[in-house]
């Protein structure tokens, strides 16, 4: 069974779509622990509904970057987390907590990656700037983390259409319908069964 820890830092539609195909069965997989990175977030009242342990851990209360990692990174050892899957985090993480744990740690962009990603390219904004773009087709991809901001190796993406009267609030929900809580559970249930592996920097499903 792996061992999931998730950080949030918002609504965690994401945690709740893994959360609800775990309960339905057939990814060997349970979500352990949820740390966000502000108060309030609402992802940690879903965490709440399902009993799960979770927990407020915020970058300022600390000196440095590093620091921060550090403890979050022992949160997660603490708690023998196997995969830390990032479910809407807000926070860019760097060494002290990649290295930790290396292959082991996911996040879903929504887009295209290398479209519309890295720094500044988060939440609405990433939604924003396809529609300036006047791109046709968009979507969402889960990736491993490494310590240049999404750029890490691609496990799964799914492409969604944009229409010509497009917000970026409808965009967005979309993409989340359509490809983030469809690929976000499906690439979880890939890596609980051992079934992706990275060669040069390339992910096959095996
Ligand atoms: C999701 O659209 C996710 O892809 C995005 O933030 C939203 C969080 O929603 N993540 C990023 O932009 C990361 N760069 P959620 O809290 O409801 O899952």
């Amino acid at each position: 069974m792996v061992k999931i820890g998730a950080l949030v830092s918002g609504g965690g539609t994401n945690l709740q779509a893994i959360l609800d195909a775990i309960d339905k069965g057939g990814i060997n997989a349970e979500v352990r622990a949820v740390v966000s990175s502000k108060e309030g977030a609402y992802a940690l009242e879903r965490a709440k509904a399902k009993g799960i342990e979770n927990t407020v851990i915020r970058k300022k209360d600390f000196e440095n970057a590093g620091d921060y990692e550090k403890a979050l990174a022992k949160y997660f050892k603490d708690r023998d987390i196997d995969l830390i899957v990032l479910a809407g985090f807000m926070v860019i993480l760097g060494p002290d907590f990649i290295n930790e744990f290396e292959n082991r740690i996911i996040n879903i962009h929504p887009a295209l990656i290398p479209s519309f990603c890295g720094e500044g390219y988060y939440g609405l904004h990433v939604h924003e700037a396809a529609l300036k773009a006047g791109v046709k087709v968009t979507g969402a991809t889960v990736h491993f983390v490494t310590a240049e901001c999404d750029a890490g190796p691609i496990i799964l993406q799914k492409a969604v259409d944009v229409m010509d009267d497009d917000t970026p609030e409808t965009l967005q929900r979309r993409v989340m319908e359509q490809a983030e809580w469809v690929i976000y559970p499906e690439a979880v249930k890939l890596f609980a069964e051992g079934r992706l592996e990275i060669t040069d920097g390339i992910v096959k499903r095996r």
